[in-house]
């Protein structure tokens, strides 16, 4: 039997915080096979699909991101944590377990109207793509779905996006 995308992440315990599973996904973006049919499991969904941008979340995805835009022949646009994009940028706060995070858009980075396909590896509580979602939203681009390696269903947050009316793809739980 083949591998599949869930096979080459592994999942390191009491990282960064005791009692975390983190699920590294540097051990799938590591192997040629797997980082081509994580790609390629990501875009499935969307064939046919006309996107203008490709937004990734910092860190990880920037790297599924660059390869999806990459694919897709359309701009790669970062959403990065507060006070690391160059330019004038828009803001939003959003809710870690302990304490608020600021994560940060580039003003011009989208037009009005354009197309959108969000990136991240792993959906968790879905508090920074939702952040994510709403500075994308700010600008008025329109998200056409929102596509994750990982979702981690026990935290909520493909219920939380869906709840704002997003399309959500995930490859594994
Ligand atoms: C991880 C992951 C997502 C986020 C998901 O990033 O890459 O971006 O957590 O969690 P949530 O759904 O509860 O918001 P992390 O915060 O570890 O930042 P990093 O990518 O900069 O390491
Ligand atoms: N972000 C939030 N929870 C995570 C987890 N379990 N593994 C990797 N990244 C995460």
């Amino acid at each position: 039997m083949q591998k599949t995308v869930k096979d080459y992440i592994r999942t390191i315990a009491d990282f960064p915080h005791e009692g975390i599973m983190f699920r590294d996904v540097t051990t799938l973006f590591g192997d040629p096979r797997g980082f081509r049919i994580a790609i390629d499991q990501l875009l499935h969904p969307y064939a046919g699909v006309r996107f203008d941008k490709v937004v990734g979340l910092e860190a990880r995805g920037f790297i599924l991101g660059g390869a999806i835009a990459h694919q897709l022949s359309v701009g790669f646009v970062p959403i990065r944590k507060k006070g690391k994009l160059p330019g004038a940028v828009i803001s939003q706060s959003y809710q870690l377990e302990y304490g608020e995070a600021v994560v940060e858009l580039h003003d011009d980075a989208i037009q009005p109207g354009e197309k959108v396909l969000i990136v991240d590896d792993l959906l968790a509580t879905g508090g920074t793509a939702e952040a994510g979602i709403k500075l994308v939203e700010r600008l008025g681009g329109e998200i056409i779905g929102c596509a994750f390696v990982v979702d981690l269903p026990d935290l909520g947050g493909r219920k939380r996006l869906e709840g704002l009316g997003m399309d959500v793809h995930a490859l594994c739980a």
